[in-house]
């Protein structure tokens, strides 16, 4: 029977998989399907310090394998969802929090609140959020930046801090150091990628907002290319989303470097896909021989250092 079981952080996860911030709300409407005890962890949808509508309709446009969204960030604000957090204490997974903000002393708020609240184990922070003091540049494409907010945080809180990249950047494994010097215990990768959709009928943009982010199947070969790269950059553990929709998907994360994953966009077309992919794991994990999750984590960089060393190639 092999062991599924990973460290992110001071969580233990009884196994890797998790689904992804704002794809599970805060899991009511997953509970009919499956038993939540069997996720690794429930991360919630993002938290802001005040309530918040989120944007106008159209906010979502189906493309080739994904889907574009521009919900804005809609939840209840702080002070509400804590009692939503509160009431998964007994559920049997662990509860990352995502927390999202235009500047800092907004994510501060929501780390101020969620200190008391014992079930909120970790925090996600989402650093694509648009910063209002840097005229709405993403927290997330600035190596400076992020260092700060990430130092200004860690020294709020003794809880778990999981920083969630944006892929929109040129250089992710930059972003990915500065996130690990300023003390993040942990990465999650990646954010949507920025995208936009044109009604041909109406000759106008799709969506309301313009411009949305593009996730699902389409943006794995991104994400998992992320992932090989931010691995290699950073000893913190790192958890891997984008495009995930099998037990087959999440093992390729694995193999390239991620401790565990996160489901997003199949949760809206498969509700149980999150308890499918950790069966599939076991499965895998069996049939391959393998007695813990964590011997194939990055198993895929040393098969390809084999090979470089084989043909006398220099692989880094
Ligand atoms: C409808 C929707 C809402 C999302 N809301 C959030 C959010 O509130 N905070 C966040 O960090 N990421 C959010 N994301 C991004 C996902 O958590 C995930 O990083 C991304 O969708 C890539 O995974 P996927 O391809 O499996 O969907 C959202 C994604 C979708 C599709």
């Amino acid at each position: 029977m092999p062991d599924l079981t990973v460290k992110i952080g001071q969580l233990t996860l009884k196994n890797p998989v998790m689904p992804a911030s704002g794809c599970f709300g805060y899991g009511e409407e997953y509970a009919p399907f499956f038993d939540l005890a069997r996720l690794g962890a429930i991360v919630v949808k993002g938290t802001t310090a005040e309530p918040c509508a989120g944007n106008p309709p159209v906010r979502l446009a189906e493309t080739p394998a994904g889907m574009l969204n521009a919900i804005g960030l809609q939840n209840p604000g702080v002070k509400a969802a804590k009692e939503k957090i509160r009431a998964l204490e007994n559920v049997g997974a662990p509860v990352i929090v995502n927390v999202a903000g235009h500047s800092v002393e907004q994510y501060r708020a929501v780390i101020a609140v969620l200190e008391e609240v014992e079930a909120a184990a970790a925090y996600e922070i989402n650093i694509s959020c648009p910063n209002v003091k840097a005229g709405g540049m993403a927290f997330g494409t600035d190596p400076a930046v992020v260092s700060a907010l990430v130092k200004e945080l860690r020294s709020l809180t003794d809880k778990t801090l999981i920083i969630k990249l944006s892929p929109n950047v040129t250089d992710i494994a930059g972003i990915a150091k500065a996130a690990e010097e300023g003390g993040a215990d942990a990465l999650s990768l990646i954010n949507t990628l920025l995208g936009m959709a044109i009604d041909t009928h109406t000759k106008r943009p799709v969506l309301a907002n313009l411009t949305g982010g593009l996730s699902g199947p389409a943006v794995k070969p991104v994400a998992l290319r992320m992932v090989w790269q931010v691995t290699e950059a950073v000893n913190i553990p790192v958890i891997g989303m984008g495009g995930i929709s099998s037990a087959q998907d999440a093992v390729e994360f694995l193999l390239a470097g991620a401790t565990a994953v996160a489901i997003g966009a199949a949760n809206f077309v498969n509700p149980t896909v999150c308890p499918e992919t950790v069966q599939g794991i076991h499965r895998y994990l069996e049939e391959e021989g393998y007695s813990s999750v964590q011997e194939i984590v990055g198993l895929a960089k040393k098969e390809w250092q084999k090979t470089g060393d084989e043909c006398g190639c220099v692989k880094k």
